[in-house]
């Protein structure tokens, strides 16, 4: 068929293939280039929350209460010598961003409560019909924010991007961003007050301007609907625009380029079928540069096309069976200061050592890790688990708390829908089974198969020992039937018995669906060393390796597992001194970057399971 017969006939064609998604309102605006904030802020460490309430501990509230004395975010100097302000963000000490607050400075390092942020930044006009945002990856945990005095809005949870338009608030010369960051940790979010990793406060993910036109594009979806026809299904959804607004969706390497017109609800749905296509896999990673316009608003992103299904007791890249040979990462870096992962270069050394490791696979736990991250998977060619932190004794019966956390998946979708690696979402780790709590994870996996049929879901559960007979490891789970893939975290050897026990193990997963080992290991302290009985020496951690993998070679059904975890990372949790000192020690790599003696017969584990799967 010729382009210009095509394009005749995708103008008119409306796909009905692809899932219409909520017309979600708030834009995504990570591929719009705009005005970088990161650098520099001025910082206000406010653990009374001075700047937020009064003596009587209400909100500030200038309509009642005009003071400026003490109310941060109006950011002002005093009048005259005479008028009492009682702080000053020009003299203030600077805390970096992207990046936590508690590696920047000692004193910091515990620290759980408020800080006050402060930026101050020039704009241009904006043009007719223009508006702008303010785009932040991420704030953990809760942001409350404000331009030139005026509250922008509030936002809860400590690992997706927000948007907040400022376009009404934006003044001509100097304009002056405050965000209160306040990483208490509660019973109500989203984690709860106990996790097993660093709670670092702060804005820890790139901060940017972005002025936009009237009609704008806020989103948009590609997804290859079948590995043997290559089509393509997708939409694009434009903020400003009714039905009939043209859009055009071209991929060059293709020699692709579709005209489509957005519905009354601004989306524009289009499907085509190019002609060769190569498809993603850790083995081919090959992505495509989509380009997509709209008007005067143009983004484009690299994109890989693959499918992932299940097939009873398999997992289905392309339609063909596939191994994940995956470690666990939590989003932290071990050199340089260590702290939140806060830039591409990080994300980047992590993902090196993963495939050094002999991965296709890599769990990110136990929260969406930044942007950077996924997209470097994509050009990596490693297959990802992305997961919300829902994470052990979570508020169940709490419609506060549910909202949270379908707002923190939706969110994650929404920003990686597009990336080829990501083939499983996970909705929490580790939970106690009860019934509220399986009543509120059927709903939030009801809620992300509602936003993408495309991948498959799961969840680190937990097994357990059948009564009377310890050596027989069950998983049994009301969530196994809810979910795509029977996922556990199991410990023979660190917290259940010695590493002699995995010999003994059998196993009953009555499921017919794959099985996956979402995490096991134990802790070494990387240079101390001694026999293999002696408890956080690398002796020990190796042998504990040794003894885990044919024991897992044993399950039926078994499609991959992710030990944990590929680096040590700080914990407030690991006291031990002179061995953890702050730290979890199950890692591969120190934190000071040093390979352990358990990495290698990881390594060379997967490098034979690799050999194997090229001569199938
Ligand atoms: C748990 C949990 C991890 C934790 C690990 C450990 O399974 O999922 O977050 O760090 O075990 O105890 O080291």
């Amino acid at each position: 068929m010729t382009t210009f017969l095509r394009l005749i006939v995708l103008t008119c064609v409306v796909a009905f293939a692809v899932q219409r998604l909520p017309a979600d309102n708030v834009p995504d605006l990570l591929l719009h280039d705009g005005l970088s904030l990161n650098g520099e802020w001025r910082s206000i460490i406010d653990p009374y929350e001075t700047g937020f309430y009064d003596y009587r501990r209400e909100q500030r509230d200038l309509n009642k209460n005009p003071s400026r004395a003490e109310t941060f975010y109006l950011d002002v100097k005093p009048n005259d010598p005479s008028e009492r302000v009682e702080y000053d963000f020009d003299t203030s000490p600077m805390l970096n961003v992207p990046g936590d607050w508690n590696t920047q400075r000692p004193e910091l390092l515990y620290y759980e409560g408020s800080v006050w942020y402060r930026k101050t930044f020039d704009l241009e006009k904006l043009g007719d019909g223009q508006s702008a945002f303010v785009r932040f990856g991420a704030v953990n945990y809760r942001a409350d924010v404000y331009l030139n005095g005026k509250k922008l809005g509030t936002h809860i949870g400590g690992f997706t991007p927000f948007c907040f338009d400022v376009t009404q608030f934006l003044k001509p010369g100097k304009n002056s961003l405050v965000v209160k960051v306040d990483n208490k940790r509660a019973k109500d979010a989203v984690p709860t007050v106990s996790t097993d990793w660093w709670n670092y406060g702060g804005i820890t993910r790139e901060v940017k301007i972005v002025t936009v036109p009237k009609k704008f594009i806020a989103d948009h979806r590609l997804i290859l609907d079948s590995e043997t026809t290559h089509t393509i299904s997708g939409w694009v959804q434009i903020t400003g625009a009714g039905a009939g607004e043209p859009v055009e969706i071209s991929i060059p390497e293709l020699g692709e380029k579709i005209s489509a017109a957005t519905d009354a609800s601004g989306r524009a749905a289009f499907h085509f079928k190019p002609e060769k296509l190569q498809l993603w896999s850790p083995v081919t990673p090959k992505l495509y540069e989509v380009r997509i316009a709209c008007g005067g608003d143009k983004v484009a992103e690299r994109i890989g096309f693959r499918t992932v299904r299940t097939s009873g007791k398999e997992i289905l890249l392309n339609g063909k069976s596939v191994f994940l040979r995956g470690i666990c990462i939590h989003e932290e870096f071990p050199l340089a200061g260590g702290g939140r992962v806060n830039t591409a270069e990080k994300a980047k050394q992590l993902l090196l050592w993963a495939k050094e490791l002999g991965c296709n696979f890599v769990r990110l736990a136990h929260y969406p890790h930044n942007e950077a991250m996924t997209r470097l998977a994509d050009e990596l060619g490693i297959m990802v688990w992305s997961e919300v932190p829902v994470y052990w004794t979570i508020d169940w019966t709490n419609a506060a708390t549910y909202e949270n956390a379908q707002s923190q998946l939706g969110d994650n979708i929404q920003r990686d829908a597009n990336r080829a690696s990501i083939i499983i979402w996970s909705l929490a780790n580790e939970t106690p089974v009860s019934e509220a709590r399986t009543k509120f994870l059927t709903q939030l996996a009801e809620r992300a198969r509602s936003l993408d049929q495309t991948r498959l879901l799961s969840a680190a559960m937990e097994k357990h020992s059948l009564p009377g007979a310890e050596n027989v490891s069950v998983v049994q789970d009301p969530l196994a039937d809810v979910v795509d893939i029977v996922a556990f975290n199991q410990y023979t050897g660190w917290y259940d018995g010695l590493p002699e026990k995995c010999a003994k193990i059998s196993w009953q997963i009555p499921y017919d669906k794959p099985v996956f080992v979402s995490e096991f290991g134990g802790d070494a302290r990387q240079g101390l060393h001694g026999s293999k009985d002696q408890r956080w020496t690398e002796e020990f951690q190796a042998d504990l390796y040794e003894k885990t993998l044919p024991m897992l070679g044993k399950i039926d059904g078994l499609v991959g597992f992710t030990p944990w975890i590929l680096v040590d990372f700080r914990s407030p949790r690991r006291v031990l001194p002179g061995i953890q000192d702050g730290f979890n020690r199950k890692g591969l790599i120190s934190s000071e970057g040093t390979k352990k003696k358990a990495f290698a017969i990881l390594q060379a584990y997967y490098q034979k399971r690799a050999a194997a799967e090229r001569t199938q």
